[in-house]
């Protein structure tokens, strides 16, 4: 047991990369989530409220699934990750500038996360304007996985990111479609 849970054991590299596994599946759901709840498309299944409050409670599960990831590094010996390494981007000197997303991913995450209980004190409109690093979130941590991850060449893992970012960009343009028509119609006389 001793053995198993040494830094040289596996044990702790392969916690990181699962808990980074479980924490991109929380928070890109989260943002299709998001983006259902804004285009109506779940209205009629779950209603809007209980999507937001999906919305938050995946929020909170990412979060929590990033601090394990990062938490689990420093105590493996793989990498040799120090403090500095898993919070200030660039300063790894494992895979610098795909961890340093991981890492601006999870400040711009946090960010948005904290944002939920402030709207009443900032605005709607600043509240949204927070809100729409989402986009940064979802990119960010994509190319993190992508480019960081040693299982990116399994097909199921491939499969995740594709299958997120495919997602991902279709609600895009579905919301994109509604607004401008939406305006088109709102301008149009009677
Ligand atoms: C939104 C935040 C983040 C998400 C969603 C995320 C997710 C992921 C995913 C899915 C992988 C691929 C795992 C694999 O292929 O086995 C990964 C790898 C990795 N992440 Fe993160 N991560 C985030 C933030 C961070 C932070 C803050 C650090 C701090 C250093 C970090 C360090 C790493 C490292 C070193 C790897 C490479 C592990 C490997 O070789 O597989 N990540 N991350």
């Amino acid at each position: 047991m001793n053995q198993l849970l040494s830094a040289d054991s596996p044990v702790f590299w392969l916690a990181a990369r699962a808990f980074g596994v479980v924490a991109y599946v929380a928070l890109a759901l989260e943002v299709l989530l998001g983006l259902s709840a804004t285009t109506g498309l779940l209205d009629g299944a779950l209603g809007r409220a209980r999507v937001f409050e999906l919305h938050r409670w995946l929020s909170a599960i990412g979060l929590g699934a990033v601090v394990l990831h990062a938490a689990v590094l420093l105590l493996d010996r793989t990498a040799g990750f120090t403090l500095a390494d898993v919070t200030i981007p660039l300063w790894a000197r494992y895979r610098p500038i795909a961890v340093g997303l991981g890492i601006l991913a999870a400040y711009a995450a946090v960010t948005i996360h904290v944002s939920f209980f402030l709207r009443a004190v900032v605005g709607t409109r600043i509240w949204r304007g927070i809100h729409a690093g989402t986009f940064f979130v979802f990119v960010a941590m994509t190319l993190h996985g992508v480019l960081a991850g040693t299982d990116t060449p399994l097909l199921g893992i491939k499969l995740l990111y594709g299958a997120a970012t495919l997602l991902v960009t279709w609600l895009v343009f579905l919301r994109l479609f509604l607004f401008l028509t939406r305006s088109v119609r709102a301008q149009t006389p009677g």
